[in-house]
C-alpha cells in the first residue's frame, strides 16, 4: 500500500458505510506524516470528516494536521457559485435586450436536477487541475459507488452536450438568424464552449493517467460489498481509470473465543478466500476491525500506520 502514496491523486470509493471515509482520512495522514502536503476533499454530502478528525472543516482549504489540508466541498454553494458564473459569462455575451430573458432562464435550469453533480464535478475538476501544483496528494473521500461512477462518467456526457451546443450555435451563425453577437470574430459562446471542452479534457485525461491518478475501493468481506466493487471495478477498467489498491476493512483479528465468533470467522474466510480470487490483479490490503469506532487522531494513527507500514500483501491470519 506504500505506493498508493507514489500517486498525486487518489480516489476513495465503495458501497456506503464500508469505510471509505474513515481509510482515505487514515492515508491523508499517513502521508502528511511522510513529510507529504496533503489535499484531503470531502465530497459526499453526508460530510464526515470533521467528526473523524475532530477539528471543524470548511468549504475553503483548512490546516486540520501539520501538512494535511481539508476541505468539505459544500455541494449547495458550489452549484449557486456555478450558476452565477454562467449568468457573468451570458451577461457579457447578451445585450441588454434579452439579457434579462437568458438570466431568468438559467435561473429555471439551475433548479433542474444534476445542476449540483455538475457543479460538484467542476469543482473536482478544478481542484484536480490547479492544486495538484500546491500538494504532492489530493485525496478524494467519495459518497458511494453508484453517485462517483456518473462522476467519473462526467467528462464523457458533458463533452458531449458541449459538442452538441457548440454544433448548434455554427449553424445558427451559418444561418444568421438574429442573435445578439452573431458574426463577432471569434464568436464569443463558442469561443466559451470551447474553452469548457479544453478544460473536461484536462480532467479526463488526468483521470486516465495511470501513474498520476489511482482509485482505491474499499470493501468489507460480505457478499453485497464485494459484488459491488467487482462491478465498479470493471466499470473503472473499462473507463480506463487505475485501481491501485482493493482495502478489506473490518476484518476480525484472530485473537478472539467463542462459538459467535468462530462462526463469523468462518464466513469471513470463505469471503476472503473469494476476495483474494476476484481481485487477484489488484494489490489487497487487509484492515482489521478495531475494537471501537474509528475517530480521534489516537486511532487514525494507529490505522494509518496498518495501511502504510511494511505489508507483503498477505492476509491477516
Ligand atoms: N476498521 C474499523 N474498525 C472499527 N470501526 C470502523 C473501521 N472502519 C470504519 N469503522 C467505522 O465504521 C463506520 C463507517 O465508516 P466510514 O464513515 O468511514 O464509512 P464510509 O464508507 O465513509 O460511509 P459513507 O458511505 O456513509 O460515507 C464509522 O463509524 C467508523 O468509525
Ligand atoms: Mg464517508
Amino acid at each position: 500500500m506504500r505506493d498508493l502514496l507514489k500517486k498525486r491523486i487518489l480516489f476513495f470509493g465503495g458501497k456506503g458505510g464500508v469505510g471509505k471515509t474513515t481509510c482515505a482520512s487514515a492515508m491523508a495522514l499517513a502521508a502528511a506524516k511522510q513529510g507529504k502536503r496533503v489535499l484531503l476533499v470531502s465530497t459526499d454530502p453526508a460530510h464526515s470528516t470533521s467528526d473523524i478528525f475532530e477539528r471543524p472543516f470548511s468549504k475553503e482549504e483548512t490546516e486540520i494536521y501539520p501538512g494535511l489540508v481539508g476541505i468539505e466541498v459544500d455541494a449547495d454553494y458550489e452549484a449557486r457559485r456555478y450558476i452565477d458564473t454562467v449568468k457573468e459569462q451570458i451577461a457579457r455575451l447578451f445585450s441588454p435586450s434579452i439579457l434579462k430573458e437568458a438570466q431568468r432562464q438559467i435561473e429555471l435550469v439551475s433548479t433542474m436536477p444534476g445542476v449540483e453533480e455538475v457543479a460538484l464535478f467542476d469543482r473536482m475538476g478544478e481542484l484536480m487541475v490547479t492544486r495538484i501544483d500546491v500538494y504532492d496528494l489530493v485525496i478524494f473521500d467519495t459518497a458511494p459507488t453508484g453517485h462517483t461512477m456518473r462522476l467519473l462518467r462526467m467528462p464523457e456526457l458533458m463533452s458531449s452536450w458541449i459538442e452538441a451546443l457548440s454544433k448548434r450555435r455554427r449553424s445558427l451563425i451559418s444561418f444568421g438568424q438574429n442573435i445578439d453577437k452573431v458574426g463577432s470574430d471569434p464568436d464569443p459562446i463558442l469561443t466559451t464552449l470551447e474553452r469548457r471542452k479544453e478544460k473536461l479534457e484536462q480532467v479526463r485525461a488526468r483521470l486516465m493517467q495511470h501513474n498520476f491518478t489511482g482509485f482505491v475501493l474499499v470493501l468489507v468481506p460480505e457478499r453485497l460489498p464485494i459484488e459491488e466493487s467487482a462491478r465498479a471495478a470493471e466499470t473503472l477498467q473499462d473507463a480506463n481509470v487505475n485501481v491501485c489498491g482493493i482495502l478489506v476493512n473490518r476484518v476480525l483479528p484472530e485473537n478472539l473465543q467463542g462459538e459467535f465468533y468462530q462462526a463469523r470467522r468462518q464466513q469471513e474466510q470463505k469471503y476472503r478466500d473469494e476476495i483474494q480470487r476476484r481481485f487477484a490483479k489488484y494489490p489487497v490490503e487487509w484492515i482489521l476491525q478495531f475494537e471501537t469506532d474509528v475517530y480521534g487522531l489516537k486511532n487514525l494513527e494507529r490505522l494509518s500506520e496498518m495501511l502504510a507500514g511494511p505489508n507483503d500483501g498477505a492476509p491477516l491470519r
